[in-house]
């Protein structure tokens, strides 16, 4: 029976770029939906940039474009990107799009019109520099278990501890650095609570791994919450119907997306959407990472329950990914951009390589550089691509390139593969991709085995009409392992069609064999990793590091005014600093920043024109004692000769700061 499948994966964001851990998702929900459309089924896979929020915001304001202008930037990135890893989307929408604000608003009125949802006050930081609520995330402050300095509002990356904003100590403004102040303002909340014995009902229908299962009951023990689903202006979303400064936090919308992309979909194809999302014949399976699943577990099953559009079928909930045992880290050149990874290597060793780790579960994965390199150079080329390189280039070579008939010998070996159809098709069903590549290496070991038997590098000089057997069950067993691999490496199966001249490979086909056929020469499959380019990408990505740690940094006053030649002590101490007090102080004439003053050196008087006037007035100044550079060079100015300098500094205007010492010291006297 053919099964109607809608399948996502979660939205990235479009403030950042795609990178290797994101690829976990995008690939194992590609291979997923791969191996569906293989088996015939009428699967498509739906996704969009996440493009709400705050942080695009500001950053918008901090680049002086629009956010529309971002978004637009990243969509086209990212496209690129997930492109050139062969992740076929048939819909890549995204959530800054009519269709979902129009869901979203339809969402959020059924929920309102049914009595789900509240308008309460909150208390929340407020910048009053900024004009505007500080997320969470947006608030800097010392941690209030450890002390950690520079801590997010919410948790500390030094002790992991979680807080509310108001605990944290000496709180600033993460954008202007002045601390945000309590203010009150309304807020539209979304009663979770109402939906808890219908959402543990939908859990315990199995939509969820039970370890995520387990993890479910003790949420629904603590009891659910209601949840804020308005921010307040300035924010980048929509609006909320009626409000002229409320918005829908991005977490609302984002999840809708789903629904909008699906939308884009049926009016790019004529499909009807309502089959999608109104009709419980119709499955849809959530790829996401265990760090979302409250979202997706809770919020979105209930806002659908409440708005009557169809439930999950299944959370497809996945871990983190690990590089070398750690935490991706900028760095260790090991946080890799999936645009940097393209430069160095081939994609499909990627896809290759989280397939073999994938399981159903939660748990994380780990991507060992060394590991990935023997494993796709031991398994992808030494075995996969041998056996169809042995075999086609010997069939081209010497037989004509045809395919002979197939021995009751070679149909039992390749009887074995397609028996093994089944079996690999539940793990690819179950997500256990790791188990399916294990039960696919050991068919190909089996095949190898056979060839090593069977010599046909020197049956061909002595009978090249059982090298011909032998090498079409070989070609044949190629031919069935491809389509097991097909989901995982769509783009080395494509030159295995090519070269074994077949139509594009479906499930179905490893229920036929091919006999007296023509195939075509040989082209490279695959290329062994090099180490050294593996190399070459965490050097480039620690390289983007420095440079986006450099660019992304506050410009210093010392970058846009670079220090002076440097002085000797010896040139310093010619400075000769004395004791000076006021004895006359008046405005110049004619100079707007300028006072006359007349100072006793103890025997001398002197008369200096200084820089100070918008910062003193002249008889604030009179019979005050300062200290004054005395073996300055006289110097003409405009309004006279000035014999000295005082010392005063400042940044300028009225921030200027004139030294002056206690009235007791003597005029004349040595400053150090
Ligand atoms: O965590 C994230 O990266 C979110 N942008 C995922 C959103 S998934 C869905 F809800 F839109
Ligand atoms: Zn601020």
């Amino acid at each position: 029976m053919t099964r109607r499948i809608l399948v996502t994966a979660a939205l990235p964001y479009a403030n950042g770029s795609i990178h290797i851990g994101h690829l976990v998702e995008y690939i194992q929900t590609d291979i997923w939906v791969r191996f569906q459309k293989m088996q015939g089924h009428d699967c498509i896979y739906c996704c969009a940039d996440d493009t709400h929020g705050t942080p695009i915001m500001i950053r918008a304001r901090k680049e002086g474009v629009a956010p529309e202008q971002i978004i637009e930037k990243m969509h086209a990135e990212h496209q690129r990107d997930f492109a050139g890893f062969n992740i076929d989307f048939d819909s890549y929408y995204s959530t800054h799009s009519p269709e979902n604000q129009q869901f979203s608003e339809t969402i959020f009125n059924a929920l309102k019109d049914s009595g789900h949802i509240e308008i309460r006050d909150v208390e929340q930081a407020y910048c009053d520099t900024d004009k505007m609520f500080l997320p969470d995330r947006f608030i800097r402050g010392i941690c209030p278990k450890c002390g950690a300095p520079d801590q997010y509002g919410d948790s500390c990356e030094a002790c992991h501890s979680t807080y509310t904003p108001v605990e944290l100590k000496d709180p600033a403004c993460s954008i202007c650095g002045n601390p945000p102040v309590r203010q009150t303002s309304k807020h539209y909340f979304f009663k979770l609570a109402d939906f808890t014995e219908q959402l543990q009902q939908w859990v315990a229908a199995g939509h969820v791994h039970p370890q995520i299962a387990n993890k479910l009951q003790e949420w629904f023990q603590q009891g659910l919450r209601d949840w804020d689903i308005s921010r307040d202006a300035p924010y980048f979303g929509f609006k909320i119907p009626g409000e002229t400064d409320k918005y829908f936090y991005v977490w609302l919308d984002a999840p809708i997306g789903y629904i909008a992309s699906t939308k884009n979909y049926c009016n790019q194809t004529g499909r009807n959407f309502d089959d999608y999302w109104h009709n419980p014949d119709t499955e849809i399976h959530h790829f996401i990472g265990k760090d979302i699943t409250y979202f997706h577990a809770l919020f979105w099953p209930a806002m659908l329950m409440g708005a009557n559009f169809n439930t999950p079928t299944q959370l497809a909930i996945h871990g983190f990914l690990t590089v070398n045992g750690e935490k991706m880290s900028k760095s260790r050149g090991t946080f890799i951009n999936a645009a940097t990874y393209l430069k160095h290597l081939d994609p499909q060793y990627l896809r290759y390589y989280y397939a073999c780790k994938l399981g159903s579960g939660p748990e994380d994965i780990d991507l060992s550089i060394e590991d990935f390199v023997s494993r796709i150079n031991s398994d992808l080329v030494g075995n996969l691509a041998n056996l169809a390189s042995r075999s086609v280039t010997m069939l081209n070579k010497n037989l004509d390139a045809k395919l002979g008939a197939l021995t009751t010998e070679a149909r039992e070996l390749l009887a074995q593969l397609a028996q093994a159809e089944s079996e690999i098709a539940q793990l690819f069903e179950a997500r256990e991709y790791a188990s399916a590549i294990r039960t696919i290496c050991r068919l190909a070991d089996l095949v190898n085995r056979y060839i090593d038997d069977r010599k046909p590098w020197k049956q061909i000089k002595t009978d090249p009409e059982h090298a011909r057997e032998t090498l079409t069950t070989v070609a044949n067993a190629v031919r069935l392992l491809t389509i097991y691999v097909k989901p995982i490496i769509p783009a080395f199966a494509e030159k295995i069609e090519s070269i074994l001249n077949v139509e594009p490979l479906k499930w179905s086909d490893t229920q036929t064999l091919l006999e007296n056929h023509t195939i075509n020469p040989f082209q490279r499959l695959i290329e062994r990793v090099d180490p050294d380019k593996a190399q070459a990408m965490i050097e480039e990505s620690k390289q983007e590091q420095a440079q986006d740690a450099k660019s992304s940094k506050t410009p210093s006053p010392l970058d846009e005014e670079p220090l002076a030649e440097q002085i000797t002590y010896d040139d310093f101490v010619k400075v000769d600093l004395r004791v000076a007090k006021v004895v006359k102080a008046e405005h110049v004439e004619g100079a707007d920043k300028l006072l006359h003053l007349e100072l006793d050196l103890g025997g001398e008087t002197r008369s200096v024109f200084a820089g100070i006037k918008k910062a003193y007035d002249p008889e604030q100044l009179l019979g005050k004692h300062m200290i004054m550079v005395a073996n300055l060079a006289p110097r003409k100015m405009k309004f006279g000769l000035s014999e000295g300098m005082i010392l005063a500094a400042g940044p300028g205007d009225a921030d200027v700061f004139a030294l002056t010492i206690d009235p007791g010291a003597k005029p004349g006297q040595r400053v150090h």
